[in-house]
């Protein structure tokens, strides 16, 4: 259930559990104080017998104080040191807040920000707003697909909730810098939702998401939003001779289908040049991949629905840049299809002709995403001749051996976009490595009986460097470019301070800051 997060001058007085910021080294703000003196030193006793307590980001201590107060519980919210503080660390500290929050069975809490003596990075409106923006990122749930709903929640049982206390679900940030504050925070709130919506895309089983699904999905929810939204169905792709996309959804009863969507923004902007050439994001976004004929073996298969996770990041970043009308002329595209092995599946030894006219030999069907990828690139450079590409794709199993759940591999082809990338990573907290491009790897898919082959001659060394190099040959002489590798960080099994297990949504952020620092001047 989603949070509502509220914004108040003074404190509602029916909220009875209120967190206040503590920073290290430092004496505690100024309410916070009072309450200690009017409770006749509670709190201070309280700090002097909890050693564990040592107001690093993100540590709690729970106070219970007596009646009088109008108060029943404290908690106080280490900060880590005021002067170290920045908008991630207190939307990380907000993060870590929410299961303490949600541990206790109350339906509502309140934060009293009266303390931003020693803030350097921040103020106390961005760190209100920080710090509500990672508890919402931390509390998202997917539970469209529970009849029994969360006890207190909608259609929620009331003997449930008795058992198990209530569900939290407001959150009141109370302080003088209120209205600054809610201004900020729905700045931030915009790219939350493009990232609940990556999000549940990706947690959507493949049974209710697939090409045509997802096609319908994305024009519901973008065209209201003022992104317009094309859709090349099965017929339109094969006059077109897209002949890569085409092949990995051929074993499917479900056609593929590719999806462009166009938010035109910058007339706003003032550096806005009539007819100046759009920011382009591409995503692969196979719905469910079961390798096809070289079917991958069963267990673990399931995870395979998150295959679409660069596409559900594309439709998250152009949901997040129209609900803030972003100042760019952004376009996005994503290639949806299902691989399935059947009697009308490709096979390996099959030769493609894709979009770009270049013909693929494929020696391992489950080496579907870079053919889906390679039409799609080919489509929008031809289309719209972009400044920069970023493709997002989970395209390689061997990027969650080289670097796990933590970080996501980047190539880059340009100096200029990766300091862009490394920055917006830095801003956002979503990681990025660097990875190399080489042409050995893109001499190593060239194939003896077609352009190239789907697989790289080498066996499975650098196999994401040997997919990094397949996709090079459907990118333009000239053109910027960046591949991000998200196999990892799409879809994790542990949670993050303002991450959840399972769908991530990795990839939003990042690409929302890049925009916004970049690109909209
Ligand atoms: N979708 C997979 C990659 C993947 C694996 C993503 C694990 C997330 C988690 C991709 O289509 C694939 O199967 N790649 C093959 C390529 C190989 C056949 C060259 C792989 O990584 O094994
Ligand atoms: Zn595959
Ligand atoms: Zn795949």
């Amino acid at each position: 259930m989603a949070i509502t997060v509220t914004f108040k001058k003074s404190r509602s007085e029916k909220i009875h559990t209120v967190v206040f910021p503590v920073f290290e080294g430092a004496k505690p703000g100024a309410e916070l104080a009072a309450l200690d003196k009017t409770s006749g030193g509670l709190i201070a006793g309280a700090l002097s017998h909890s050693p564990k307590f040592k107001s690093r980001n993100g540590d709690t201590l729970e106070i219970f104080l007596h009646g009088g107060s109008g108060l029943s519980r404290v908690i106080l919210l280490g900060m880590g040191k005021a002067a170290e503080l920045d908008a991630l660390k207190a939307e990380e500290a907000g993060g870590k807040l929410f299961p303490v929050l949600s541990k206790l069975g109350v339906s509502e809490a309140a934060f009293i920000s009266d303390n931003e003596k020693g803030l350097e990075k921040i103020n106390g409106a961005m760190l209100a707003a920080s710090l509500a923006n990672g508890l919402r990122l931390r509390a998202y749930s997917f539970d469209r697909y529970k009849s029994k709903k969360a006890a207190g929640a909608k259609g929620g049982k009331k003997a449930e909730a008795q058992d198990a206390g209530k569900v939290f679900e407001k959150f009141e940030l109370v302080g003088d810098s209120a209205a600054a504050a809610k201004a900020l925070y729905e700045r931030l709130d915009c790219v939350t939702a493009g990232v609940f919506t990556a999000r549940d895309l990706v947690n959507t089983p493949p049974n209710d998401l697939y090409p045509e699904s997802f096609a319908k999905f994305i024009a519901d929810e973008l065209r209201p939003l003022g992104v317009e939204v094309e859709i090349l169905d099965e017929k339109k792709m094969q006059k077109m001779g897209m002949g890569a996309i085409l092949a990995v959804g051929m074993g499917s009863a479900r056609q593929p289908r590719m999806v462009i969507m166009r938010w035109n923004g910058a007339k706003g902007a003032k550096s806005a040049k009539k007819g100046q050439r759009p920011l382009a994001f591409v995503g692969k976004g196979v719905t469910f991949d079961t390798g096809g004929i070289s079917i991958k073996p069963g267990p673990g298969m399931e995870e395979m629905k998150m295959d679409m996770g660069g596409a559900a990041a594309v439709v998250g970043l152009m949901k997040s840049l129209a609900l803030r009308k972003a100042k760019a002329d952004v376009v996005g595209v994503v290639g949806l299809a299902e691989n399935m092995p059947s009697g009308n599946a490709y096979r390996p030894a099959d030769i493609l002709k894709s979009y770009s006219g270049k013909t693929i030999e494929v020696l391992n069907t489950d080496a579907e995403g870079r053919l889906v990828l390679a039409d799609c690139l080919t489509y929008v450079q031809e289309t719209y001749d972009p400044r920069f590409i970023v493709d997002l794709a989970t395209l390689t199993g061997a990027m969650l051996v080289a670097l796990g759940h933590e970080y996501c591999g980047t190539f880059a082809n340009d100096d200029v976009l990766w300091g862009q990338l490394e920055a917006s990573s830095a801003a956002t907290g979503e990681k990025l490595w660097r990875m190399p491009l080489d042409e050995v790897w893109r001499k190593d898919v060239e194939s003896p009986v077609a352009d190239i082959q789907n697989i790289s001659k080498s066996g499975r060394n650098a196999g994401s460097c040997t997919a990094a190099g397949f996709l090079e040959h459907f990118i333009d002489e000239g053109r910027t470019w960046a591949h991000m590798d998200i196999a990892g960080t799409a879809w994790r099994k542990t949670d993050l301070p303002t991450v959840p297990k399972f769908g991530s949504g990795f990839g939003v952020r990042l690409l929302d800051a890049l925009v916004a620092g970049f690109y909209e001047k």
